[in-house]
């Protein structure tokens, strides 16, 4: 078991890749507070964890606001005595509104989820790992992080931002034994794709033509969420693995 007894915030644990993570980590031996803002996902995921031998709380919270995401570390930290890992999950898309178009309100929107959730988190936990001498923090990003036409304006400002972010920690919290690291994932099999609900507005061409890549499951993200949460990363740190079946690649 590569978590064993260590507490586990997973953020966006009622679906996709957040559900595949807090699943997994729980059979590694974690003890995992997953979170969500969809009280019925979180209890169905908790409820399967449970029934598998493992262990599971369900608290919500909205990421985008900063009170909840303090109830979550401070609520795992009473349930579970620590925060070992932290998984800022979960993340919207922006159905590739471009910069010339995106209204305020959906910019903020996606920058408050995307961004601000995991620097909430971040902070709240980090005070936490620095009293303890160690934690890690996995941030889910996505090539869209990496690359300026796999999503529209807000949702690669928040990504590459979401790195940023990772880097910063990795290189300014590193030497006290918190490590943060970032995952870019490429297309993957969730709900999240339901949200795109409309053809590129400004055409194929303002995409840059990358055109779809192969599609991966929840679990193989899971599975490198795991890698940088556990020992098995001691030495991996400010990277961000991207894991998108190759689509980059070419
Ligand atoms: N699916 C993909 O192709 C893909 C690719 C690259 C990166 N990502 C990133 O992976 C992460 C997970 O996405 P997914 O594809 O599993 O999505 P999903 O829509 O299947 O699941 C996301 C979960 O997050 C929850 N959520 C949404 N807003 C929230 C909020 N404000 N606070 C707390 N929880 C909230 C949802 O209720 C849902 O349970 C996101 O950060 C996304 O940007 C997804």
């Amino acid at each position: 078991m590569k978590l064993k007894g260590k507490s586990a915030i997973v953020t966006g644990a009622g679906a996709g890749m957040g559900k595949a993570i807090a699943m997994l980590f729980a059979a590694e031996g974690a003890k995992v507070a997953a979170s969500d803002i969809d009280q019925q996902a979180l209890d169905a995921v908790v409820a399967e964890i449970q029934s598998a031998g493992g262990t599971a709380t369900g608290v919500l919270a909205d990421v985008a606001n900063e009170a909840d995401v303090r109830h979550l570390v401070d609520t795992t930290v009473k349930l579970y005595g620590s925060v070992d890992v932290l998984v800022n999950n979960a993340g919207i898309m922006d159905n590739f509104i471009p910069a010339g178009e995106v209204s305020n309100e959906q910019w903020e929107r996606v920058l408050g989820i995307n961004l601000n959730g995991p620097f909430y988190a971040s902070r709240a936990a980090l005070q936490v790992m620095l009293k303890q001498g160690k934690g890690v923090i996995v941030n889910n990003a996505s090539i869209g992080g990496l690359f300026g036409a796999r999503g529209g304006a807000s949702y690669v400002v928040s990504k590459h931002g979401l790195i940023g972010l990772t880097k910063n920690i990795a290189a300014t919290y590193g030497p006290k034994g918190i490590r943060a690291n970032a995952i870019a994932p490429g297309g993957v099999n969730t709900n999240i794709g339901a949200t795109i609900t409309a053809p590129h507005p400004l055409g194929l061409e303002a995409i840059g033509r990358s055109g779809q890549g192969p599609m991966g499951e929840p679990d193989q993200i899971a599975r490198v969420a795991l890698f940088l949460a556990s020992d098995d990363s001691s030495f991996v740190n400010g990277a961000t693995v991207t894991a998108d079946g190759g689509w980059t690649a070419h």
